[in-house]
């Protein structure tokens, strides 16, 4: 388990993945603010720093896969979060490409965020968005449009330092006045 009386200013920033799929990013027609959204709001809730790996591919349920497993197992990243391709359409196969690589599925994240944003907009039902567990790293799909980044996971991330505490990761503070992690106490 990690210490967290090593301040991990003293050790290499951790990583965190940061992945936007969608086929029209991937070819320069509209420029990716998905990605850079999630990248905001992480900057926003933690205290501790961190290295954004920030990756921007099409569609490519083969290419997903590899992208989430060279972050998770090349890179390290104890979180990884995608943005787009949960919807119904063809081409939306994040999801499965997610659960392809998981050994462990977490399916309270997608249900917790189709929730809230269902109170925003009625399209929430569309999004397949889910999450899972592979080996060290935890996996969060949010769907692709930018405002639904923070509306995601304003509502997930208060569990996400301790997931991550539970994979062994590093131990992650947030800023208190803007998101309290919620840890269970110790027995
Ligand atoms: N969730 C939130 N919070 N806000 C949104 O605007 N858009 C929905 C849904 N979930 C939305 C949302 C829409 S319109 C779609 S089609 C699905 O996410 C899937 O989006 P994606 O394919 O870009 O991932």
């Amino acid at each position: 388990m990690n210490n967290p009386q090593i301040p991990l200013s003293s050790t290499i920033k951790p990583p965190i993945g940061i992945v936007t799929v969608s086929d029209r990013a991937s070819r320069g027609e509209y420029q990716d603010l998905g990605g850079p959204a999630i990248l905001e709001y992480l900057q926003d809730v933690l205290l501790t720093s961190f290295e954004p790996q920030l990756v921007v591919i099409p569609d490519e349920q083969s290419l997903i896969e590899s992208e989430l497993c060279r972050l998770a197992d090349e890179e390290h990243c104890s979180l990884i979060i995608t943005t787009g391709g949960t919807g119904p359409a063809a081409r939306d196969i994040t999801p499965e490409a997610t659960e392809a690589v998981c050994q462990k599925m977490m399916p309270g994240f997608g249900e917790l965020m189709r929730k809230v944003s269902l109170e925003k907009v009625p399209t929430a039902i569309l999004s397949r968005q889910t999450a899972g567990i592979r080996n060290n790293s935890l996996i969060i799909n949010l769907p692709g449009k930018p405002k639904a980044i923070a509306e995601c996971l304003d509502v997930v991330f208060p569990a996400v330092p301790y997931c991550i505490d539970l994979l062994e990761g590093p131990y992650w503070e947030t800023n208190p006045e803007r998101l309290i992690a919620f840890r269970p106490k110790q027995k």
